[in-house]
């Protein structure tokens, strides 16, 4: 009997809504749930904090595998602790995001995330997102998901989100950084953001997180995932 949990990969660029929707899915269908980039965005932000280089591999392969991290999921939100410090906040930056696109094109820190990555797996399932899910972290995953939308509208929904969370940037500022990030993501030679060959490309421009998130589970459901509703 295969007892493997099985894996829902969401991979996307910036603001494509994949934190949203893999919270949706995972509530729903009562599975754990890995924010991939909160990995790269805490070692990110201890390199910000100890002011270490983007260049020091050495400095950050160590810290990506001893710092001592936890998540707290509820309906809402997920709170994020490093040291027992809740940093949920101080993650969000686009000064936390543009180093951790920076680091995350180092192969020692990517094989040192991989295996915090794989220690999620836990019955009865996983939903993780990211940008090499599908394609690196989880290849065999069950159901693999390419989201994207356009360029505005994630820049809009990214301003949001910040604004939201109290920060003070403005939509031009952001538009700029994003492409700047997803292009860096895409062009690097490790585990680059692209589509893995056997997922399915949903766009979600103009559609409400719920309502992308009902069509993915309608697709579940032709997979046989019991707990969709
Ligand atoms: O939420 P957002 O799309 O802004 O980014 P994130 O998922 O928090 O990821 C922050 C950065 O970490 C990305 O821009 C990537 O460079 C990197 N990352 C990665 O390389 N591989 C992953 N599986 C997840 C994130």
């Amino acid at each position: 009997m295969n007892t493997t949990p099985p894996v829902i990969a969401i991979d996307g660029p910036v603001g494509s809504g994949k934190g949203t929707i893999s919270r949706i899915l995972a509530r729903t269908l009562g599975w754990h749930l890995l924010d991939s980039g909160a990995l790269y965005r805490l070692v990110a932000l201890r390199m910000i904090q100890e002011k270490v280089s983007v260049d020091d591999s050495s400095t950050m392969v160590d810290i990506a595998t001893i710092m001592d991290i936890s998540f707290a999921n509820t309906a809402k939100e997920q709170k994020i602790f490093l040291d027992s410090v809740d940093v949920t906040l101080d993650l969000r930056t686009e000064e936390c995001g543009s180093v951790a696109s920076k680091i995350a094109s180092r192969p020692a820190l990517r094989a040192a995330l991989l295996k915090r990555q794989r220690a999620f797996l836990r019955l009865p399932g996983l939903v993780a997102d990211g940008r090499d899910i599908g394609s690196v972290v989880f290849p065999d995953a069950l159901f693999k998901i390419f989201l994207t939308a356009s360029p505005e509208e994630r820049a809009s929904r990214r301003y949001k989100q910040l604004k939201q969370k109290g920060i003070n940037v403005s939509l031009p500022d952001v538009l700029q950084k994003i492409t700047q990030r997803d292009k860096r993501d895409v062009n690097r030679k490790v585990a680059p953001l692209k589509a893995a060959s056997d997922a399915q490309i949903f766009d979600s421009t103009g559609a409400a997180p719920e309502d992308t998130a009902d069509k993915i589970l309608d697709s579940l459901k032709i997979l046989g995932i019991p707990s969709a509703n």
